[in-house]
């Protein structure tokens, strides 16, 4: 890299005399595709200076879809001299020919058009079905030494064709060119097949990670409990498990006669058995489908009752759900032996008729009770809180936010100082009591 300042006194003007970020910025941004190709357009002399550079900031993470060709892309880096090791985060997109509504959009389609969506859906389907699948990441993740987080994303096809390419899966812009349309994400079912292949990818590979990541943005998709399914034992899914250090997910776990009321039979689930297993986590987020009330709080009763889970817990984020607050604070407590930092977004307590959680006034403010008995329960040095609510007993939904206008708060440090001013700011939007609440309701919606 020193070669660049060296050479730059020539007179000419030549890409060599420019600082290196600027070279790469250039690429990054003049260059219609930003992969491997990119290179051979570049002169020996900067494909020399470059290609640290280069490799670092073009592949150590990348996107790939459940295709043939996708998969195959992986497995040719994964064997590149240098690739292989500046690659450490590997991302599974969930394009899905299953999920893209051709039927209702082949009459607009050329012929061309038409055949590339039924080749690549025959692809998918036989990519997946022979388990080529599996044996392709299994080689990547085996050849890629230095991987450190697998991930698995749903990416939002709605017409959004960005300039930048770099985090959509390789191989889906070619396709939306040949198809004339983005792919859809797949359904719930898709996402829970893709974490069960990665996770015994992993284990074939004999690779653990430090790092999984299941960020699902697509409306109520999420995490099946037999994504977490785990079958026989198997040793080197222990290995896999036993060494994962930050677990994120989105979870939907519904399904059957759980969700039909909140006091179902609490059954044993495949996630808190795969959670049992992951003695090393440090960060857990579990991000919910909100919609869907009693499957979360079925989900954070049942890690309750376990023994001793997740002895290294150190962080816990929570999102989306809709809960009790006594439950939701159990679930907390739980594992204030080591938690210090807790996350809430997006959480919405319940009515709960409980004498406890009535102030003097016989108010129901479940927030900033429930956080200060979070403060005394446990040694949190970070709470990071927002988008809160609760309901009332009218079942009205009472916005919390803080007292400077914002809905998210940050607080962090020495509990004894943050808390006396978390309360402070802590604002609960309430009804005023009044004998009209239809005209309160008007007002507030007009806000
Ligand atoms: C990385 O690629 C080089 C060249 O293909 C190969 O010799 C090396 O074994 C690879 N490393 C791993 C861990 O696969
Ligand atoms: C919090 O830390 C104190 C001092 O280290 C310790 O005595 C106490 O047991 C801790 N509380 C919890 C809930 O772990
Ligand atoms: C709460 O936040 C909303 C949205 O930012 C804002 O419109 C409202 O005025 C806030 N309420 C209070 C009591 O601060
Ligand atoms: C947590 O709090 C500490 C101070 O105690 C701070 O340095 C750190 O940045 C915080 N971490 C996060 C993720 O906010």
């Amino acid at each position: 890299m020193a070669t660049i300042s060296r050479n730059s006194n020539t007179t000419k003007a030549s890409l060599n005399a420019l600082p290196l970020e600027l070279l790469v910025h250039l690429i990054a941004t003049y260059l219609p595709t930003k992969d491997l190709g990119a290179l051979r357009l570049a002169n020996k002399y900067l494909e020399k200076v470059l290609f640290d550079t280069f490799a670092k900031e073009f592949f150590t993470k990348k996107q790939f879809m459940l295709s043939t060709a996708s998969l195959q892309t992986l497995v040719s880096i994964s064997r590149h001299s240098a690739f292989n090791k500046t690659l450490r985060h590997v991302i599974i997109g969930l394009e899905s020919f299953d999920a893209t509504d051709v039927a209702s959009l082949s009459g607009t389609m050329s012929c061309a058009q038409y055949d590339a969506f039924q080749k690549g859906y025959a692809d998918q389907f036989a990519v997946s079905s022979s388990g080529r699948d599996q044996a392709l990441l299994t080689e990547a993740f085996r050849n890629l030494q230095n991987l450190d987080t697998v991930g698995i994303r749903d990416y939002e096809a709605s017409g959004r064709v960005r300039d930048d390419d770099r985090w959509r899966s390789y191989g889906a812009p070619s396709i939306s060119r040949e198809i004339g349309l983005n792919l859809r994400t797949g359904s719930n079912k898709f996402a829970s097949q893709a974490f069960l292949l990665l996770m015994q990818a992993l284990a074939d590979a004999d690779h653990p990670v430090s790092s999984i990541e299941t960020i699902l943005r697509t409306q109520s998709s999420g995490l099946k409990d037999n994504a977490f399914f785990l079958g026989s034992p198997n040793p080197k899914m222990d290995v896999v498990l036993g060494g994962l250090r930050q677990l994120l997910l989105t979870l939907n776990p519904s399904g059957g006669h759980h969700d039909s009321s909140p006091d179902a039979d609490l059954h044993s689930t495949c996630l808190e058995s795969f959670l049992l297993r992951c003695t090393s986590l440090e960060h857990l987020r579990m991000n919910f489908v909100k919609q869907l009330h009693y499957s979360s709080s079925w989900v954070l009763k049942r890690l309750c009752k376990t023994p001793d889970p997740l002895p290294a817990i150190r962080r816990l984020d929570l999102g989306m759900l809709v809960i009790m607050p006594d439950v939701l604070i159990n679930a907390i407590s739980k594992f204030s032996a080591t938690l210090r930092h807790v996350s809430l977004w997006k959480v919405e307590l319940q009515w709960d008729d409980a004498a406890h959680w009535k102030d003097s006034d016989d108010r129901y403010d479940p927030w900033p009770r429930g956080l200060k008995d979070l403060a005394t329960t446990t040694n949190l040095t970070n709470l990071s809180l927002g988008c809160l609510s609760q309901r009332d007993k009218i079942g009205h939904h009472c916005l919390v936010n803080f007292s400077d206008g914002k809905i998210a708060q940050d607080y962090s440090g020495d509990k004894r100082v943050w808390m006396p001013l978390l309360l402070d700011q802590l604002v609960v939007e309430r009804p005023e009591p009044s004998s009209d609440l239809s005209e309160i309701d008007e007002d507030q919606d007009e806000e």
